[in-house]
Order: C-alpha cells, then sequence, then structure tokens
C-alpha cells in the first residue's frame, strides 16, 4: 500500500473533503441545517393547509398542498444527506428545528381561509428563494455539490412560488 498511515487516518476523517473543498464546511453545515428546518417548517405548514383545505370552491388545491408538503420533505432529506456527508450532523429536535426556520424568518402558520393560506405558503417560498440564493452565492464555487444541490431546490422553490402567485392572480381576476 503506497499510503502512510497518518494519509489513510486524514482520508477517513475527512471523507468526501479534498484540499480542493473550497468552502468553510464547518459554515455551510450551520447553513444546511438552517435550510433543512425551513424545510421541515414547510412541510408541515403545507400538510396542515392540505388537512383543513375543504373548500369546494377550489377542489384542487388540497391536493396542490399535499403535493408541496411531499417536496418539501424531499428537500428536507436531499439537506440532510448533505449534512451527513460534510461531516455534520442534522438537527432532530423539534425545539431546535422550530429555533432554527425562525432564525431564517419561517414558522409554520394556519390561515382561515384558503387565499390567505395560499398567501402564509407563497410569502413562506419566497423566504427560502431569498436564503437559497444567498448561500449559493456565498458558496460559489467552493463546494460545487451543494451549489448543485442548492440549485436543485432553489429552482423547485421558485416554481412553487410561481404557482401560488398565479393561483392568486387567477382568483383575484375571476373573485373567487
Ligand atoms: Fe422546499
Ligand atoms: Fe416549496
Amino acid at each position: 500500500m503506497p499510503y502512510t498511515p497518518e494519509e489513510i487516518r486524514d482520508a477517513v476523517a475527512a471523507g468526501p473533503i479534498t484540499e480542493e473543498y473550497r468552502a468553510d464546511a464547518k459554515r455551510v453545515i450551520e447553513h444546511l441545517n438552517r435550510l433543512r428546518s425551513t424545510e421541515i417548517a414547510s412541510y408541515l405548514q403545507y400538510k396542515q393547509h392540505a388537512y383543513t383545505a375543504v373548500s369546494l370552491l377550489s377542489p384542487g388545491l388540497k391536493g396542490e398542498f399535499a403535493a408541496h408538503a411531499d417536496v418539501e420533505l424531499q428537500h428536507a432529506d436531499m439537506l440532510g444527506e448533505r449534512i451527513q456527508q460534510l461531516g455534520g450532523v442534522p438537527v432532530y429536535s423539534p425545539a431546535d428545528i422550530a429555533r432554527k426556520a425562525a432564525e431564517e424568518g419561517v414558522r409554520a402558520e394556519q390561515a382561515a381561509t384558503l387565499a390567505d393560506m395560499v398567501v402564509e405558503n407563497l410569502m413562506l417560498e419566497r423566504r427560502q428563494i431569498v436564503a437559497y440564493i444567498t448561500l449559493i452565492r456565498e458558496i460559489g464555487d467552493g463546494d460545487p455539490t451543494t451549489s448543485r444541490l442548492l440549485g436543485g431546490i432553489l429552482e423547485a422553490t421558485e416554481k412553487h412560488a410561481a404557482e401560488l402567485a398565479d393561483y392568486l392572480k387567477r382568483t383575484a381576476e375571476t373573485g373567487r
């Protein structure tokens, strides 16, 4: 074996992080845990809205909320896996998750009307968009895998926000 015991020990400790990794892994993990917390809050909010969205005027909305909730959970999973790969621990205490989501201005809300629920979801998605773009910009090309992962989630988040905004535009036009 051409490797010294020290080289092997260092490689085992660092896992996928090499000397070409140019981001601050600790900081990235901290950000990823905050973003993951917003995804869990988003999941809970969409689920809650799906349970309570029973209006006959918008029969599709319940399914839309439920479908978005599933995507949010996928985002939380993707971020959790990346946190682990970078040597971090995904935050799992509900209190810590709530606190970290709040640091990004996100907490699960439950409005009384369907239109207000859609507004709450739109606002949450938009906060996430800001947070994802900020982190992607900060990482730059220092951690291409995390950047690509964040870019994919950002794309889905913008899609959600566009759908919600379109719904609100449509209902404003038709008056219901
Ligand atoms: Fe999401
Ligand atoms: Fe979303």
